[in-house]
């Protein structure tokens, strides 16, 4: 699918489709400044059929193919024109980008169902956002929007022929803002993308050497330093994290290191992923419905490559990235991981494990205190579906965030908020802390049952130090997460991807 800015005329256009947006004013039809679009708008309007409310559309078929070339026009409701300001939400702006994806995902879902190929998107006039903006949210919002997995459908290959194969973004004037916004959004909504893809495959394809095969072509294709821990190296190194969790399963583990290098001088930002490429729970096994969905438990890992993929893409100045995903499956094996075994995370500390379902923040704590020690980071953020308590207390609208670092947590917030993908702040301290503290080892993998969320953060907190830290409970919102047009109900939203190159864009 090819996304470009063009400012040849929309009148002429002979493609599948010309998507039109326009405001919804007060007890009055909506308007336009073209003159045979109004006409229909009037029409729809006068039958009682538009008003111009957010996610409202029609479809009409122009006649006159010299007013209008285009087999068919889209026209998509914006809501009206104003700054509503939302309870514990967004910002006006940061609802207004939210609204355009939205409206993109609208037009791509209406060209999917109309089969139509080649389409014209008009880009509207915004009272609050700049043409660069505007078209960067549309772009995001028709690339995400237009997703779909299929590959797996052998009856579906015609199905497979019929997406959408060319968007043009149209505006008369400021071409270089839009030709910027395209760029941007493309980056983003290719990157969150390849997120999804990579979570749709089924656990027994994107294993853990997957993960590190994907690693080792982002190295190549974008000039990342790419080191593939091994089974071998993690024992020499002590991760008793990952190995242990891993010994339940015949796939070897990984940890996939990504290193996006500038200069030294610059400060190093780490991110971290879950990739646990299938979790059964091991010993402490998971009930059987719905356990087909912990293939998704690698998303915190594909979010993480997925950043790094449009980091590659846009070559950010002045700051360093490491990417880390530890992965491996969790398995009931013979040898797999006891309740009651004791472990040795990297560094030395020792967990004794109490349920081998809380294997997550067993992974994570090997890569985290590995990273810290070996890259020096100004500040990490980890990512990783982590919790079921997550989606109790937040549902899946928001991602849980959990920080040692008030700053850290602001710029998170700030950049969830920016791109879609809201985060609510849960506390942590010392009396969560002690929640972890066990009788035979320095700390237990579980708490009790009481704020599971916060002490599965509390356990991460043991291996950061005092190095600035966010952690995002993804669990909620990876998959099932809030259905809006450009991100489906079924199967995994890519979450994480566009906070995370927010972040590393607005980094100072
Ligand atoms: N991967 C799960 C968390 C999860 C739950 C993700 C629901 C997505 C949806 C994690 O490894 C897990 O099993 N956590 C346990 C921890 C518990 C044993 C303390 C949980 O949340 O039940
Ligand atoms: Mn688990
Ligand atoms: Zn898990």
């Amino acid at each position: 699918m090819k996304i470009k800015q063009t400012s040849r005329k929309i009148e002429k256009f002979t493609g599948d489709m010309v998507a039109y947006f326009v405001h919804q004013r007060d007890k009055k039809k909506p308007v336009c400044p073209h003159t045979y679009i109004q006409k229909q708008i009037d029409l729809a309007h006068q039958a009682g059929d538009f008003a111009g409310k957010e996610g409202e559309t029609f479809m009409f078929y122009p006649s006159d193919k010299k007013k209008l070339a285009a087999s068919r026009v889209l026209v998509v409701g914006l809501g009206k024109a104003e700054e509503s300001k939302q309870v514990n939400g967004p910002a006006p702006a940061d609802a207004w980008r939210e609204n355009y994806r939205k409206a993109g995902g609208k037009v791509s879902q209406g060209a999917m169902q109309a089969k139509a190929k080649k389409i014209l998107v008009v880009i509207p006039e915004s009272f609050i956002l700049d043409k660069l903006e505007v078209t960067e949210c549309l772009v995001e919002g028709l690339g995400l929007g237009a997703y779909e997995f299929k590959k797996y459908i052998k009856a579906d290959e015609e199905g497979n022929q019929l997406q959408i194969d060319e968007i043009l973004l149209y505006a008369e004037k400021e071409t270089q803002a839009v030709k910027k916004g395209v760029k941007l959004g493309t980056i983003a909504s290719l990157a969150a993308r390849t997120a999804r893809d990579m979570a749709n495959e089924p656990g027994n394809v994107w294993t853990p050497s997957r993960f590190a095969e994907h690693g080792r072509m982002l190295a190549k294709k974008y000039g990342f330093a790419c080191t593939v821990l091994s089974k071998a190296a993690m024992l020499r190194l002590k991760m008793g994290g990952v190995l242990g969790v891993n010994s339940g399963s015949d796939e070897p583990p990984k940890m996939v290191i990504l290193e996006y290098k500038t200069a030294k001088h610059n400060p190093t930002l780490m991110l971290v992923g879950k990739g646990l490429t299938f979790d059964s729970g091991g010993i402490s096994l998971k009930p059987p419905k719905g356990m087909e969905k912990m293939k998704f438990d690698m998303c915190g890992g594909a979010a993480v490559l997925g950043a790094m993929q449009a980091i590659g893409e846009e070559k950010p100045k002045g700051l360093n990235v490491v990417a880390i995903v530890p992965t491996t499956e969790n398995l009931p094996g013979p040898s797999a991981l006891k309740p009651g075994d004791i472990i040795n995370i990297y560094g030395g500390k020792t967990v004794e494990v109490i349920n081998t379902d809380a294997e997550g923040r067993l992974i994570l704590a090997d890569a985290l205190a590995y990273g810290i020690k070996k890259f020096k980071p100004q500040a990490v953020v980890d990512l990783a579906t982590l919790t079921g308590a997550v989606v109790i207390g937040l549902g899946h609208h928001r991602t849980g965030l959990l920080s040692n670092d008030d700053e850290l947590a602001e710029k998170v917030l700030a950049a969830g908020y920016r791109s879609g993908e809201p985060l609510w702040q849960l506390p942590l301290g010392p009396e969560y802390s002690k929640q972890i503290k066990s009788t035979v080892a320095d700390i237990k993998n579980v708490g009790n049952r009481a704020a599971g969320t916060i002490t599965a953060a509390a356990f991460l907190q043991e291996f950061v130090g005092d190095v600035p830290w966010a952690h995002l409970d993804i669990a909620g919102t990876a998959y099932g997460f809030t259905e809006k047009p450009y991100i489906p109900n079924k199967g995994p939203s890519g979450i994480g991807v566009r906070t995370l190159l927010e972040l590393v864009r607005n980094w100072k």
